[in-house]
This record gives structure tokens, C-alpha cells and sequence, in this order.
């Protein structure tokens, strides 16, 4: 059995290409159909209900339009929030998010049992996070904090120098002072944001050598690749597979700092703008 179906991947913007590099990877010879919602980008500031109702209509685009076998929501706020109406509104499509892969990617991390999570405003508020690690390990600690400015930095491609270096002292120091809760520092950082991975260098530098950062786009591809292989779903052949890009607003920004998400140049005739 062979699907050739491409593979659904949805972010607000250029952040789950951070996740889609992962896939690739991992499945080389599967298609792939990324769909970034730039026009309504941030999603980590808006209400749950906004969030839940752009995410419904980008999965549908991608089921209905793009007839994709399987959903990936690579965007933690769209996850944290709407998982559940995006199952139920997608049955019998599947749908894997980012939260609960990057809850075990912190599990695996930590030796102290003290987590820290950073992510967006809404995902932070809806302590999605929270809930996932206690739902693996409930004996750990979670301290977690909103980075909002993360979001725009990374958008702008500002992902070192100084600004960058004052804004993740800022935001973190807090999270890593000694006091936090009477627990240990904690040992291990969550980027709760598929547009925080390309931040990571700035953020070790900030943090030091003791603590672990971890995302979840290596999960969230394993757990893809599981998802797949049970449902007997996966392409077989030995040829490279093809990714297309569907954006919501002009592609000239999505083409100039995709790439340091992507990890590979995207080429404007592979963007399509649409409309939701
Ligand atoms: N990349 C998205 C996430 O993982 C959020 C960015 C935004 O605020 O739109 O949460």
C-alpha cells in the first residue's frame, strides 16, 4: 500500500516550518502541504474562540482543498487551544499537535524535575503545557512564561544581536532565578513555540551549558511517522517528495525569512497566496 496524499502542516506563519523541517527529514518521500496564516498572524495574542475558528478554517482548506491524509497543527498556540474541534471537526483525517510531543521532549530532558516553558501569551494562559507534562509526569514542576516579542523578532528575522540578547535576559531571568517556587532552577527549557527553535542559540547563550533546550518538532515527527505507519498510510517509492506552501497575505516575506526556519531556500513559484 502506497498514499501519496501530501501531509498538512499548518502554522500562523513561518514558525511551523520549523516543525516541517523535522518531517522532511524524517520522511523524505512523502509530499507535503504547509499552509502559514500570515495574514492573521499572531495567533498567541488573540482570544481562544479567534484562534479555534482561523485554525478550523485553515485545517478544512487543507482537507478539502488540498486533500491531505493527515493534519499536523505545527503551532502551539492553534494545539493548546483547538485540538479537540479541530479532531472533531477533521474525523476521519488525522491530527497530530505540537503540545503534548513537546511536553515529552521536556520529560525526557529533565534530570531535576523542574521544567520551565516558554511559549505565547495563549498558550501560556491556557496552560495546555501545564496539563500535558502533569498528564505524563505529575510529580515535576512547570514554571512557564509568555514571550510575546519572541513571535515579531523571529518573524523579522532578528534572531541575534543585541535586541534579541536584552529580550530573552528580560524574559527569562525571571523564570531562572533562584527563588522560583522553592524548587530547584529549573534544568530544562521548553521553546512552546515552533518560532522560538530558531532563537536557540541566543537562549543557551543567555541560559548557560546546565540547561536543556528542547522543542517539539523531532516528537511531533516521530509521532507523524507513527501515526502514519500505523494507519498504513505512508508513501513507499525512493523518489524525493514534493513541498508546496500556501500563504494567506503577500509571499515576499514568507520567501526571505522562511529559510532560516526551513533550514533549506523555498522558491516563489512553490508559494501560492490564498484565501480563507
Ligand atoms: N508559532 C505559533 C506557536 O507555536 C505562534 C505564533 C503566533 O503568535 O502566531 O504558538
Amino acid at each position: 500500500m502506497s498514499d501519496a496524499r501530501p501531509i498538512g502542516v499548518f502554522d500562523s506563519g513561518i514558525g511551523g516550518l520549523t516543525v516541517l523541517r523535522a518531517l522532511r527529514a524524517c520522511l523524505p518521500h512523502e509530499n507535503f502541504l504547509y499552509l502559514g496564516d500570515t495574514a492573521r498572524l499572531p495567533y498567541g495574542t488573540k482570544s481562544a474562540e479567534t484562534v479555534t475558528s482561523y485554525a478550523l478554517q485553515a485545517a478544512r482548506l487543507l482537507v478539502r482543498w488540498g486533500g491531505v491524509k493527515m493534519v499536523v497543527i505545527a503551532c502551539n498556540t492553534a494545539s493548546s487551544v483547538a485540538l479537540g474541534p479541530l479532531a472533531q471537526g477533521l474525523a476521519p483525517v488525522p491530527l497530530i499537535g505540537v503540545v503534548e510531543p513537546g511536553a515529552r521532549a521536556g520529560v525526557s530532558a529533565t534530570r531535576n524535575g523542574h521544567i520551565a516553558v516558554i511559549a505565547t501569551e495563549g498558550t501560556v494562559r491556557g496552560g495546555a503545557y501545564v496539563r500535558a507534562i502533569h498528564g505524563i509526569a505529575p510529580e515535576m514542576t512547570v514554571s512557564q512564561t509568555a514571550c510575546t516579542l519572541f513571535v515579531a523578532l523571529a518573524e523579522e528575522g532578528w534572531i541575534d544581536g543585541p535586541i534579541m540578547e536584552h529580550a530573552a535576559q528580560r524574559y527569562l531571568a525571571p523564570l531562572f532565578s533562584e527563588s522560583t517556587a522553592g524548587a530547584p532552577r529549573p534544568d530544562t527549557l521548553v521553546l512552546g513555540c515552533t518560532h522560538f527553535p530558531v532563537l536557540a542559540p541566543v537562549l543557551a547563550n543567555v541560559l548557560g551549558p546546565q540547561v536543556r533546550l528542547v522543542d517539539s518538532a523531532q516528537t511531533t515527527a516521530d509521532a507523524v511517522v507513527g501515526e502514519l505507519r500505523q494507519r498504513g498510510l505512508l508513501v513507499a517509492g525512493a523518489t524525493s517528495g514534493r513541498v508546496n506552501f500556501m500563504v494567506t497575505d503577500s509571499p515576499e516575506r514568507f520567501v526571505r525569512v522562511g529559510p532560516v526556519f526551513f533550514g533549506a531556500p523555498i522558491s516563489p513559484d512553490a508559494v501560492e497566496t490564498i484565501d480563507l
